[in-house]
């Protein structure tokens, strides 16, 4: 038998996540534009959750579907894949799912892996997040810091003018006064409808186009993008947004002692973590689902932080192949 070093498990497993990924993007593929996010959503997270078995981790599911009582699979807590190192999981199995219910841009499937305890506990609630790519001095930006003054810093630390910067932004009513600034700045700003890990992984492609990441969307969603920017040392922060004493008592029930921090990145996803993704719609990283024949085509990413290694994976899947099935 071969001799498994660590370093071998942990490249072994790398692939593995992504096998997670892809089951999950050809499930979800199949309601692309129908309209129904739901069944979407549906598809994906049952694909994820069968396609774990064969992965050879124990893994908990910290960042998932919701509490037990609220989410059939994947659910905070949940215990899954076939044995091995201990890890804790964070899912969206259906990154986007109106995006995917469109058949508009940027729909994924994705999943980080951290070393126990890790990633930051992050209820299903709005998170404000700032993101730049990897290569600026540490602390360029600050969430804490004017809009102007992170874009005249960053476009310093670039060698541009603010002018030449693109700000991403979800398009929502509540960034009116961030994109309001960026625009009294000289900034251009890219507005997505949807889909913000995509959104905060584009400040460190070159295909991304993006220079900053500003604004709330979700926190679990943060948690996974903290891990994919981790792997190529870019640099985000974050901090929890409540809109009512429940939401900090339930922060508070899973183990976030001031509600009110200011988050760096390693304090999201720390140690050692990988990130996989997979893309269901087509967007400027990943290419979505396409048939072929009795198949399908995905693309894939997959990134870890111990190497920075960014490998996407063309995977031609032949379904009468397959042991898993693909609705
Ligand atoms: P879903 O996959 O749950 O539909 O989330 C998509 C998303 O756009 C996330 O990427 C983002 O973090 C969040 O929703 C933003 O929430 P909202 O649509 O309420 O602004």
């Amino acid at each position: 038998m071969a001799l498994q070093t660590p370093q071998h498990s942990d490249r072994n497993m790398a692939l593995e996540l992504v096998r997670v990924t892809e089951a999950a993007a050809i499930a979800a593929a199949q309601w692309t534009g129908r309209g129904d996010k739901n069944s979407a959503d549906g598809a994906a997270v049952e694909a994820m959750r069968h396609a774990f078995d064969s992965v050879a981790i124990s893994g908990t599911v910290v960042i998932g579907e919701g509490e037990m009582d609220e989410a059939p699979m994947l659910y905070i807590g949940e215990k899954v894949g076939q044995g091995g190192p201990e890890m804790d999981i964070a899912v969206d199995p259906l990154e986007g799912t109106e995006i995917v219910a469109k058949g508009a841009a940027n729909g994924m499937a994705v999943i980080a892996l951290a070393d126990k305890g890790r990633f930051l506990h992050a209820p299903d609630i709005y998170m404000q997040k700032i993101a730049v790519g990897p290569g600026l001095p540490q602390g360029v930006v600050d969430i804490d810091a004017p809009t102007n003054e992170n874009l005249r810093n960053l476009a310093r630390a670039k060698k541009v003018d603010v002018s030449d910067l693109v700000v991403c932004l979800l398009d929502r009513p509540r960034h009116e006064q961030i994109i309001a600034d960026c625009r009294e700045a000289g900034a251009r700003i890219m507005l997505i409808e949807a889909g913000d890990v995509a959104g905060c992984i584009a400040t460190s492609r070159p295909e991304g186009g993006v220079d900053i990441y500003l604004g709330s969307g979700g926190a679990p969603e943060g948690v996974i993008a903290a891990a994919a920017l981790r792997c190529v040392n870019a640099q985000m922060q974050c901090r929890l947004l409540f809109e009512d004493e429940d939401q900090i008592a339930r922060a508070l029930s899973m183990g976030i002692t001031d509600p009110h921090r200011k988050y760096g990145i390693h304090e999201i996803a720390g140690g050692d973590v990988m990130f996989a993704a997979t893309g269901v719609t087509t967007g400027p990283m990943l290419r979505g689902v396409l048939r072929e024949g009795m198949g399908a085509v995905t693309h894939s990413v997959i990134m870890r932080s111990k190497s920075g290694t960014v490998r996407f994976v063309e995977a031609h899947h032949d379904f009468s192949m397959k042991t898993w099935s693909r609705a």
